[in-house]
């Protein structure tokens, strides 16, 4: 059995529970779990294999996991595999994930894009949630890309040469555009607080990766920091945190009944 690391960015647990799922579906390697939007730096000296894994923002990967990425050194050919999930078209995101990766020094040997539900607000608003992705032929897209990883851990055990994967997206999303990384946070708008739901918590300041908001005792927003990742809307136990067009619709904090189902990580 060989070690690996999974690094994740998953603002909602969608991209968690299928790398969970991916832990507990291979039965060569031993995975640990790294969450970028807590900790900062991973050592990867114990592992075999690193593993980069988060969604689609707006066609690519988000910012966060590029500056993640961004400050390794020279990974001189550790092995790697990248992965993401989308709610609707991925475009560009695994393509690019791979780039960065691959940039650092790291040897990228496999890579999926798994269909999930949708978590972005203004698409659920529309009654596009897609609570039904994974479909069964997506189901077992992902279940043979796990086994495929699983057979890759045996090569890696035994020291053989394992060629390098290239990764590739279809046409049709090599044509989704990509957002500028700020255009996200201008496309949701400025937010703003109900004062009479709002509970003090402070869950928003705990959740929010760019460190955009700091409660007193309400949230403040920094609309320069922020993003546009929604986190902070999700995540709202009172939903008070809303934008000029968006008041308490399309909150997805969690992954839904049907997705947990699907994956049955608690087994
Ligand atoms: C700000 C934002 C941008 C998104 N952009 C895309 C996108 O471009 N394409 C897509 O298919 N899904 C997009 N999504 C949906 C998520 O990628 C998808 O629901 C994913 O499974 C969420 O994963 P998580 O629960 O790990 O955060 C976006 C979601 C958010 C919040
Ligand atoms: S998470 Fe919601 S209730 Fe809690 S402090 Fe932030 S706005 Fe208030
Ligand atoms: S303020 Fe909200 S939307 Fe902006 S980056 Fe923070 S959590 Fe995301």
């Amino acid at each position: 059995m060989i070690k690996g690391i999974i690094c994740f960015y998953s603002g909602s647990g969608n991209t968690k529970t299928a790398c969970q799922y991916i832990a507990k579906k291979v039965t060569n390697i031993q995975f640990d779990f790294f969450d970028i939007t807590v900790n900062k730096t991973p050592v990867f000296k114990a592992y075999d294999i690193i593993g980069f894994a988060t969604f689609a923002d707006f066609g690519g990967p988000p910012y966060l996991m590029q500056q993640f990425i961004e400050k390794f050194d020279d990974m001189e050919n550790k092995y790697a595999f990248v992965f993401n999930t989308f709610g609707f078209i991925g475009g560009k995101t695994l393509k690019v994930l791979g780039k960065w990766v691959k940039k650092r020094g790291f040897k990228i040997i496999a890579g999926h894009s798994l269909h999930t539900p949708e978590n972005y607000p203004p698409m659920i608003a529309k009654g596009m949630a897609n609570l039904k992705a994974p479909n069964k032929k997506e189901m077992k897209c992902f279940n043979d890309f796990i086994t495929k990883l699983d057979k890759l851990a045996i090569l890696v055990q035994e020291k053989k040469n394992i060629k390098e994967k290239r990764i590739n997206v279809s046409l049709f999303n090599m044509l989704i555009p990509t957002h500028s990384r700020k255009q996200a946070s201008k496309d949701m708008g400025n937010k703003f607080v109900d004062e009479s739901l709002c509970n003090e918590c402070k869950i928003c300041e705990e959740v929010c990766p760019y460190d955009a908001i700091v409660c007193d005792p309400i949230p403040v927003f920094d609309e320069n920091k922020c993003y546009g990742c929604w986190a902070c809307y999700h995540h709202c136990p009172k939903k008070a945190i809303y934008t000029k067009k968006f008041n308490g619709v399309g909150n997805y904090p969690k992954p839904s009944k049907e997705f947990m189902e699907k994956f049955d990580i608690n087994k």
